[in-house]
Formats: structure tokens, sequence, C-alpha cells
């Protein structure tokens, strides 16, 4: 089966980690985005992932390359961002037309069991789309479902505010049978959700299939991306649980000088340095990036290849931009968003 990611939105909501860094390299507990969807995939499946992008597509094709975790990479390259349908029309000859294909988000992180979706695709064949669904507790910000008896989804409603208390969304995750192709608009951005789905609910073509008591992550704002993070190095086996406080996860090639202190819930991609005397807690530092001597960092984000100068301080909440060095001796308080120092 093949399968397609969704990853060429500007990630405003990341910003600025995502503006020197695609969404799909961020890293989940030191692990990049895109491997984690990979081999999520893979087991139901897919063999070939087509990347759907635009936005920082050259340096997406040069760090994922074109076979990764035992899978074909191939890349759709948007000249304009087209939205969520747009990409799925341009791509169509690599997705071919014999079979159904596999959609996601690139922001999603989840366990649900994506073989059992596929199934649910396969075993009907009144269907052209059958999409995982959620429970969140506020649907605002998500396609909210409406469904009959037998799953079929009778009313499809994006971002709608006309909801309340929690109810059970589009997941970011659907098996389309070609034929939807032929129903997105021919040019120009489109949105699946807004202009193809709800005509799908309406023609009864669309079922819904939940996913119950697994995870489900949306990793696309700051708050959920840390989130993820927390919780997934909670249960992960590559976590340093000696502290009592809390787990910790230091990635490969990454030097923690002697006195230098790692404390609960802080994640070190690979290749960080960490020098004597600094403090880091409840933090996410990406990759290769170097904290001189002295530093305090609490529940902050580090971008990749920064150097934090000797006896820096970052307050709860900060947000540090990737590859920029910060001069010895800044402080910046809770909040704070760096952009260059
Ligand atoms: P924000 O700017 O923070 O809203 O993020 P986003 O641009 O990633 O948008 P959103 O989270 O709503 O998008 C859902 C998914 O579709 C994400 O995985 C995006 O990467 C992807 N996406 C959004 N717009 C486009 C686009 O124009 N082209 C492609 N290929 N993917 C898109």
């Amino acid at each position: 089966m093949k399968g397609l990611i969704l990853a060429g939105g500007f990630a405003t909501r990341l910003r600025p980690l995502s503006c020197s860094k695609p969404k799909l390299l961020f890293p989940i507990v030191g692990v990049p985005l895109i491997d984690v969807m990979l081999d999520w995939m893979k087991p139901a499946g897919v063999t070939e992932v087509i990347l759907a992008v635009n936005h920082l597509a050259d340096r997406m094709r040069k760090e994922i390359g074109e076979k990764r975790r035992g899978l074909d990479v191939l890349y759709s390259i948007e000249p304009e961002p087209l939205g969520t349908g747009g990409p799925l029309r341009l791509a169509k000859n690599l997705l071919g037309s014999d079979e159904p294909f596999l959609v996601i988000n690139g922001d999603i992180v989840s366990n649900l069991d994506l073989r059992k979706i596929v199934k649910a695709h396969e075993d009907n064949d009144h269907i052209e789309a059958t999409i995982a669904l959620v429970e969140v507790p506020d649907p605002s910000h998500y396609g909210l479902v409406r469904m009959d008896k037998d799953r079929r989804i009778k009313q499809f409603d994006e971002k709608t505010k006309n909801v309340d208390g929690s109810g059970v969304v589009n997941a970011g995750v659907y098996i389309l049978s070609p034929e939807v192709l032929e129903k997105i608009p021919s040019s120009g951005m489109v949105s699946i959700e807004r202009q193809v789905f709800p005509k799908l609910a309406k023609d009864n073509l669309m079922q819904g299939w939940e996913h119950r008591g697994g995870y489900w992550y949306d990793v696309g704002k700051i708050p959920d991306y840390v989130r993820v993070n927390r919780e997934l190095l909670e249960q992960s086996d590559a976590t340093n649980r000696a502290g009592k406080e809390g787990p910790t996860y230091v990635g490969r090639g990454s030097v923690i000088e002697q006195s230098a202190q790692i404390g609960a819930y802080s994640i070190l991609s690979d290749k960080v340095t960490v020098k004597s005397g600094s403090r880091i807690r409840d933090s996410i530092v990406f990759e290769e990036t170097l904290v001189e001597e002295k530093c305090q960092i609490e529940g902050a984000i580090v971008g990749e290849r920064v150097r934090l100068g000797t006896g820096v301080r970052l307050g709860p909440g900060s947000l540090v931009a990737g590859e920029i060095s910060i001069p010895a001796g800044r402080t910046f308080g809770e909040n704070s968003v760096v952009l260059n120092a």
C-alpha cells in the first residue's frame, strides 16, 4: 500500500523552532517525527511513502533521503502550498488508480492500529473514505464528525464553534479510494476537510473508525509537542529512570560533563554537549546544541545547533530558535522567544 504524509504547511504554531527545522524532523523523545511515523505505517503494509511538501522541501529531501526505516520515500513538491486536498491531486500519478492509499497529516503521533482501519476500508465496497476518529475534550480545533449506527459519517464540520463538551473528531488519518482524487477541485488550494469530506458524507461514501484506549497527539502546537514528549518519555524504554523525580533521555553521542546536572523530564537529542556547572530541567534540547558552563535551563525548548554561552539562563516556557548563538551571561525570563541574541 502507498502512504502519503501531508507535510507542507508552514507550521506557524511551532515557530520559531519550525523556521529552520521542518515539523517532520522535530524530535519525539530524541527520534525524528518522520521515523516515528514510518515505523507506525510500516506494519500496515505501507512500502512506499510520498511526502507532500513545499516549505523547506530541499532540507527535507536532503535530510530524510529516499530510503528510510526500510521504506521508499518519494517527494511531491508543491511550488505553492495547495492545502490538504491539492497535494493529493498533485501526487495523483504517484498514488496510482489501482488501490486505496493511506493519508496522514504530518503532525500526528499515535499508536492507533492502522491495519484495522485498512481492513475496515477493504471490508466495505461502498465506501470511498475511511477516516480514523478520536475523542477530544475540545473539538472546536478539529473536524467534528457525526456517525450513524453503521459508522457511516453523516456530517463533517471543520473547526465548528457550534459544540459544547467533548466530541469525536477527524484524527488526520485516512484511507482513501482512488475515486476520491477525481472529486478534488482541479486547481488551486483545496481543503479536503472543507471541500471534499462534507460532500462525501452527504453522498454516504464515508465511514469512521474510532480509536479508543491508545494515544493520539496532534503535535502541531508547542503545548502538545511538549506533552507528547513528556508522556512518551514516561513510557519509553530508552529512558533513564535513575532520578527519583522523573525520567530523562540523553541521545547518542551527547556529552554531559561531570558536574552538569540533567534533571527530571529533560530530553536531549543526539550530540548535545552540556558543560560543567550547567543545570537542565524539564526541557527539550534539539541535536548538536552546545550548552557552555554554568547555564540554567528550565522548562524551555532549545533548537538544533544552538550555542548557549557561559551562564545563560532560560526561564520556563522559553523557546530558542535553531542555529543561533547566545552570548555569555544573557538571562531570558518566562515565555521568552529567542530569535537571535
Ligand atoms: P499551522 O501553520 O501551525 O496551522 O500548521 P500547518 O501549516 O502545519 O497546518 P495544519 O496543522 O492545519 O495542517 C495539517 C497538516 O497538513 C499538517 O501536517 C501540515 O503539514 C499539512 N499541510 C497544511 N497545509 C499544507 C499544504 O499547503 N501542503 C501540504 N503538502 N501539506 C499541508
